[in-house]
């Protein structure tokens, strides 16, 4: 058996902040955010839109493009580190939206690295023949945790959700099958103090604010990348040179530039959309994904290598045949 990606879509908020509209609020500029990053613009929730909203829509445009209707999923996994409550998760709240009383429906955590291992998650789920159609969904309110007087951070990320729907299907085992062809996680808890939210229920009874030594994160970010991302080939014997696309975890322009230089992958085949998206944490490869596929340039039967690297440190690759 294999996952197979059946149905993608995407839900952004509709305000958009530029960097100019930033630097009105702080002391930066457009010229210092691109340079440094690649980030010209973010979308930012709406009072009433929660991540459980956003990942609601993204559900929704993901069922309409596979065909299916909810009675026909079983399984719902959302990845976020920003849910409206501590509980319930956010994944139940989508499930009642969709008027779904069937079937399971949980969060995981692992920050921006969250969407690929929901996708792990639920490629195991399916491979097992518990479950037989996942909504695997990537919905994330960043906007909320940020400190907006800390310009080091606050310019970097935004607000969004994607979500794939992944349905079992039998396949012969060899690389040339449509689906999920693995799945590589790793974490390393000792990086805490890297990248983290000062607050939380059981310490500051708070919700906190995204605290980050950008330096040390970006130090890590290009070797935790290449290290994971070969684990994929490793495990499959395909080449950076046989992928059709690469679509990393949008948190730096630089950081996914370097990344591909060393792994022998053609720019031409990198999919970058941290320029109109900034950083949406575990929304942020499901947001690219639907741009590049809605773009036509990822198409049925293509090599789509995925990675993402996070707080934790959290690090996953997965490598699909769309
Ligand atoms: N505008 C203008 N100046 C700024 C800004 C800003 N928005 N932010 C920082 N600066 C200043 C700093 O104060 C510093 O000034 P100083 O030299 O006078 O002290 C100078 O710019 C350089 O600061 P650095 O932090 O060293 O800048 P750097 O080149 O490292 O870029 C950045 C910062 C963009 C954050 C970079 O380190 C980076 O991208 N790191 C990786 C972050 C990342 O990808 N995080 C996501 C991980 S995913 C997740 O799980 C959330």
């Amino acid at each position: 058996m294999r996952s197979v990606v059946t149905g993608l879509g995407a839900c952004l908020p509709k305000r958009i902040v530029s960097n100019d509209d930033l630097a009105k609020m702080l002391d930066t500029s457009d010229e210092w955010i691109i340079q440094r990053t690649g980030i010209r613009q973010r979308h930012i929730a709406g009072e009433h839109e929660p991540t459980s909203v956003l990942g609601l829509r993204a559900a929704e445009a993901a069922l309409a493009d596979a065909g299916l209707t909810s009675a026909e999923i079983d399984l719902i996994i959302v990845a976020t580190a920003t849910p409206d409550y501590t509980f319930p998760s956010v994944a139940t709240q989508i499930q009642a939206g969709l008027g779904m009383t069937h079937g399971a429906a949980f969060d995981v955590q692992a920050v921006c690295s969250g969407f690929v291992f929901a996708i792990a998650t639920a490629d195991k789920f399916l491979l097992s023949g518990s479950h037989k159609r996942a909504l695997v969904i990537g919905a994330e309110t960043f906007s909320k945790l940020l400190d907006w007087t800390d310009r080091s951070t606050c310019v970097l990320f935004g607000d969004g959700a994607g979500a794939i729907v992944l349905e079992a299907r039998e396949a012969t085992g060899t690389v040339a099958d449509r689906g999920v062809l693995t799945t590589q996680l790793r974490s390393d808890g000792r990086h805490r103090e890297k990248l983290y939210v000062d607050g939380g229920p059981s310490t500051t009874q708070t919700t906190g604010h995204l605290r980050m030594a950008g330096r040390e994160v970006f130090r890590h970010a290009v070797g935790m990348v290449n290290d994971i991302v070969n684990a994929s080939f490793s495990a499959t014997g395909i080449t950076g040179a046989d992928l059709d696309w690469f679509v990393p975890h949008q948190a730096n322009r630089r950081i996914i530039e370097a990344s591909a230089d060393k792994l022998g992958i053609a720019r031409e085949k990198v999919v970058i959309t941290v320029d109109l998206h900034g950083n949406t944490s575990a929304a942020s490869i499901p947001l690219a994904l639907a741009t590049a596929r809605d773009d036509g340039r990822i198409k049925q039967g293509d090599l789509v290598m995925i990675e993402a690297m996070g707080g934790g440190f959290t690090w996953a690759s997965a490598l699909i045949r769309w």
